[in-house]
This record gives structure tokens, sequence and C-alpha cells, in this order.
């Protein structure tokens, strides 16, 4: 009754399926991205539908169970005694999670699954460390470099999943890590490895290997040219937790950032510094981030914002200057640029500032990316700032949502912000009135802080300029 699979050709940047070739993927709209793929026959009766859902563990059958009947466990978290890769993670490791770890070439990962891997190795039994893309010696060498000495860490150099599953049975590890997801093939899959289909096929396997052995597995992922993983729906969707490695090459920090996590908040972050020793945890990145900032120039606003549940603070930038030639540019690093037109709206319109044929250049210092609309006053702060060529009075930091009525709305999470604020030594705080209750009262009260609540851009900006 078996029949010979169809072809199937898959779009490479979003998964997309068609029975026959097409120029251009009608979900997604990218040119020549239709490859063939082939599966292999599927076993008759064992749940392994090519293509289809294998959501079932072999060995793990049984009925439907009741609610009530099923058991509440509350496994300890693995601790990787990295505190800050920890925290991304949502307090450690857990058992039978399968994690992916994102991020462009040569910014960390294999440096940080190493160091996580050495250190669970030493603390709670065997690794499995299999690469694709490094030889054992290489990776041997990074090892020296990060002092992984004689921790039970099995490397193994290998592109094949089924051989990778192998060793799982023989080394019996209480971990596995796969250096990347993209360069291991499945055999069941006759396309080449980094196709849509063989990431689909591994990562599914690794899934069941993980929620059947109760292996925790982290997976590395690339990303695409434009900054997104490569197949990055089908894995987002197999996966428990996404991690993805942020920052640019030039500047010593990374952040971790968790993008997606069953086990604890999203957008979490685990700050570290590249250094010659490998990754080192930054416990407070706020000095980091404030590090350099030039006091007294304009154009600089200090902003508390909320990562997770990490308040951070941070330095926005702006400079606006006349413009030369034609149109006006508008440029944003770090931030959305069409949330900075939208303030920039604002500013000529319910503050009165003229904005008309001048550049306006905004960045977030430090390589930091923000989307919390708590940013918005800071941003006008500082374009305000630039505009008026005033400085902000020192030690004064500033957060708050802005409407397009002008209105200055009240931000979650105000007291946290104010306690970051706090321990950094500002003494002034600029915020929504919304926000001025008696929690943030007090925090502010302990500290000697003056807190100054405002209900409008205009008065915002009288208070800070
Ligand atoms: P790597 O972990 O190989 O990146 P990825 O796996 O994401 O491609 O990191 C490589 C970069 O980190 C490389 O440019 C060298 C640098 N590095 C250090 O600065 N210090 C170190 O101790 C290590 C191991 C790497
Ligand atoms: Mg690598």
């Amino acid at each position: 009754m078996s029949k010979a699979p169809k072809p199937v050709f898959v779009c490479q940047e979003c998964g997309s399926q068609s029975s026959k070739w097409l120029g251009r993927c009608p979900d997604c709209n990218a040119w020549n991205s239709f490859v063939e793929e082939r599966p292999v026959e599927a076993v008759a009766g064992a749940g392994l539908a090519a293509g289809g859902h294998r959501y079932s563990l072999p060995g793990a059958a049984g009925g439907a169970k009741k609610y009530a009947d099923v058991e509440s466990s509350h496994t300890a978290r693995l601790t990787t005694a990295i505190d800050e890769f920890d925290r991304v993670l949502g307090g450690g490791i857990v058992p039978g999670s399968l994690v992916l770890l994102g991020g462009e070439p040569g910014i960390g990962k294999s440096t940080l699954l190493l160091q996580a891997a050495a250190n669970f190795a030493r603390l709670h039994g065997p690794v499995l460390y299999a690469s694709g893309e490094e030889s054992e010696h290489q990776i041997k060498l990074r090892g020296e470099r990060l002092g992984v000495g004689d921790a039970p860490l099995y490397l193994l150099a290998e592109t094949c999943v089924e051989r990778i599953l192998e060793e799982i049975g023989r080394v019996r590890p209480r971990l596995l890590v796969v250096d990347s997801i993209q360069t291991v093939f499945s055999l069941k899959f006759q396309s080449a490895p980094g196709s849509i289909g063989q990431v689909r096929e591994a990562a599914t396997q690794f899934l069941f290997a993980a929620k059947g052995h109760d292996l925790p597995t982290f997976l590395v992922g690339h990303v695409t040219k434009d900054g997104a993983l490569a197949g990055p729906k089908v894995l987002e969707h197999v996966v428990d937790t996404v991690l993805y490695f942020e920052g640019e090459r030039h500047h010593a920090h990374r952040v971790v950032r968790a993008i997606k996590n069953r086990f604890g908040a999203v957008s979490e972050l685990g700050v570290f510094e590249m250094t010659g020793g490998g990754l080192r945890p930054v416990p407070n990145p706020s000095q980091l981030f404030l590090a350099e900032r030039p006091t007294a120039t304009p154009g600089s606003a200090v902003l508390c914002c909320v990562e997770g549940s990490r308040p951070l603070l941070v330095e926005v930038q702006a400079l606006v200057s006349t413009a030369t030639y034609g149109t006006a540019r508008r440029m944003a690093i770090g931030i959305d640029a069409g949330r900075v037109s939208l303030l920039l709206a604002v500013l000529e319109k319910r503050a009165g500032l003229v904005l008309v044929g001048e550049d306006v250049y905004v960045n977030i210092a430090g390589g930091m990316s923000l989307d919390e609309p708590a940013a918005d006053l800071a941003v006008l702060a500082a374009l305000a700032s630039s505009v008026r060529n005033r400085p902000l009075a020192p030690g004064t930091a500033v957060f708050g949502e802005v409407g397009l009525g002008g209105e200055v709305r009240g931000v979650p999470q105000a007291p946290l912000r104010l306690r970051e604020a706090r321990q950094l030594g500002f003494t002034r705080v600029v915020l929504p009135a919304a926000n001025l209750d008696d929690e943030s009262r007090k925090s502010a009260d302990e500290a000697g802080a003056t807190l100054v609540g405002v209900r409008h851009v205009g008065e915002a900006l009288d208070v800070l300029l």
C-alpha cells in the first residue's frame, strides 16, 4: 500500500509548502526561495508519517490523563553557575527543555555554551557537546582559554542526527549541546543540511530525545542576513525557549535576551562582556551603559527602562542639526524609527518646536535596543535638549509613555525603575504623574530623591530644561 512519497517544494524563508516549484513565495513574497525536499518513506504504524505531526514519543505511550492525576513536579532548576545565563533561562536549566540560542556568527554562542557546559558538567554530571562546525581539537583549544579543565565534558564532531542520538545512549549525558542546528542532517531526509526540511526534522528529533530522556538540550541557531533566525517559524514553534544574542562585534559587551520562554519571563536580559578568557557576566549593566556618558552635553537623557524583570538605565542620545541637502534625514539606532517620527510630530504640534528642515539622529548608547513605550519621554527630552542646545540638569533620569495628544501616560513597574535610578545616584526623576503613587513616593523618600510627576510634554520640557 506504500506509495513513493511525492516531492514537495518548501520556501527556505518561511517554510511554506507547495506541490510545484514557484518563483515567488505566495506567503512571504521571497523570490526564488523554493527548494525541492523529498521526505523518505514513512514507517507504517510508527506514528512517523513524514511531513505530518509526530509528537508521539516512542516508549511514552499511554492514554489521556485526568488533570488532577498528573503529578505536579517542582523539579529543581539546574544552575550553570553563570548568574546572567541562569537569569535569562528563568532561573536555571529546566530538565527536558529544548533551548535555541541564536545570534550572528562570531558573537560568542559557542563560547557561552562551552562555558555553561563545563560548569554544568562539574556540578551535575556528564555533558555531550556535539559540534558540526569545529573539530574536537578546535573546541579543546577554545576550552583551554576558558579554563574547562577536567570537567566530564564529552566532545563529538558529528553532523548526523542519528549518530548524535546514538552517542546519547552511550554517554548518558545530563545535558546536550548541538552546535549548530543548521549543520546537522537527518538520514530520514534527503535535502541538504540547513534547509528548512532538515532543520525541522533535526529539531523535532532532538525534541523527542529531550522530552523522552528528560535531557535538557541547547541548539545553536544561525541568523540570516536580515537578522532573523534561519528557519525561524519552524524552530520557534518546536523549542521551549528562544534566546537571542545581541550586541555589536565592535563593543565588548553582549546581551542575551529571551524572546520566548515557556519557563520564565520573556525579554529577560543577561549581560556579558567578551574578554580574553571568554564571556564574563556583568552584574550591574546600568553602570556599564552609563560609563562614558558625557555630562552637561545637550541631547543626552538618561532613561529608566525595564527589560523582563530587570531595570536598566541607558543613555538616549539625540542630535538635531540643520539639513544641508533637500529632504531632512531621520535616523534612529536601537529604537524604532517610526516611533521617533511620531515623537517628532508630537514635539512640533504639542510643544511648539520647529523641526522642519532639520536632520534628526537618535541613538541608544552602548548598542542596546529598546522597544518599550516608556522610552518616549526620554527620547523627547533628548531631542528637545538638542534643539534648544541646553543640557538636562545633571542627576536627572526620565521615563514615561507619550501619547499623540502630548499627554504623558503612566507605565508599569515604576518602583522598580526608581530603585535602579536611586542605586546609581540619580537624585531627581521625571515621571508620569499617574505613576506618583504611595509606593513610588516611599521608595523615593528612602533614597532622598525628588520625584517630579508630569502630565503633558510641555510641562515635562519646562521641568527638564
Ligand atoms: P564564538 O563563540 O566562536 O562565536 P559564535 O559561536 O557565535 O560564532 O566567538 C568567537 C569570538 O569571540 C571570536 O571572534 C573570538 C572571541 N573570543 C574572545 O574574545 N575571547 C575568548 O575567550 C573566546 C573563546 C573567543
Ligand atoms: Mg560557533
